[in-house]
């Protein structure tokens, strides 16, 4: 049996598990299964890896940065961008690779028309691998950080109208606080704005409920986290045959 997983800090809500396994059911794919493995901290790693014969893994919040010195090995984006999602465990090497950065591009594409501006809202593992797809897509950004100069509170109206899209990198509105939101002035939004927020559960946040109210075109990230998967698994599915 081929054993693959997640790893996160906290796994009770993510969606994961269950893709992987209805695609394996789906699929007739009885030689694999996929499970979570909660780790407190990333120092906890090395010892998941000796106790289990995990043929991959996918990385979520908090660890897609904090991962990568324990790799033997990282792809050519993952080097530039800093942020692992997937790993192959090649002839017992762990390999990193990240499949944010397809998922979000794929999932825009069809969004984009002249869309030329953008802010992004969080500057963590995910926030790194939308920053690379829009430089590649020639798409100006500006990062919202509560550790840099441009912070929530000097976000300005005229920041957020020079700003074609809006996309909310932080896990803030995800399941059970679904209350909660980035603090930026919703009310300078229009019909013109684009706000894409990576949290897919729930399906609407208040994030994009804001969106709504203003008239804006809105996109959760059901459709990237779908790519993403698919994308990892065409990676653990597929042949590899790296000099390490
Ligand atoms: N749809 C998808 O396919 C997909 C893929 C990957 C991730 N995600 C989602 O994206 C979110 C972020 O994931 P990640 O791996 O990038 O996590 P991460 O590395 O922990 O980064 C999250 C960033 O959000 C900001 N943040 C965190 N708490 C905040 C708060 N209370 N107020 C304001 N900002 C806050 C921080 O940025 P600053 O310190 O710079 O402010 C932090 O670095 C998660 O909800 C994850 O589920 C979705």
């Amino acid at each position: 049996m081929k054993i693959y997983g997640l790893i996160g800090e906290n796994l009770s809500h993510s969606f994961s598990s269950r893709y992987f396994n209805e695609k394996f059911l789906k699929e007739g794919i009885t030689y694999a299964c996929y499970k979570n493995f909660e780790l407190k901290n990333i120092s906890e790693f090395p010892q998941l890896i000796r106790e289990n014969n995990l043929s991959g893994l996918n990385i979520t919040i908090p660890y897609k940065e904090s991962i990568i010195p324990f790799l033997d090995k990282i792809s050519d984006e993952v080097k530039e961008i800093g942020s692992v999602n997937t790993i192959k465990n090649i002839n017992e090497k762990l390999v990193g690779f990240n499949t944010d950065i397809i998922g979000f591009e794929k999932s825009l594409h069809t969004l984009l028309q002249n869309k030329k501006t953008s802010l992004i809202l969080g500057n963590g593992g995910v926030s790194k691998s939308i920053q690379f797809v829009l430089q590649q897509l020639n798409i100006q950004f500006k990062v919202v950080s509560r550790n840099s100069d441009l912070d929530y509170h000097n976000i300005t109206e005229d920041l957020i109208k020079e700003s074609d899209i809006i996309i909310n990198t932080t896990p803030l509105g995800t399941h059970p606080n679904i209350n909660s939101y980035p603090e930026i002035p919703y009310k300078y939004l229009n019909s013109k704005h684009l706000l894409y927020d990576l949290v897919y559960n729930p399906e609407i946040s208040q994030f994009l409920k804001f969106g709504k109210k203003y008239g804006t075109q809105i996109k959760n990230g059901l459709e990237m986290l779908q790519i993403q998967a698919d994308e990892s698994w065409k990676i653990w599915s597929s042949d590899f045959n790296l000099n390490l």
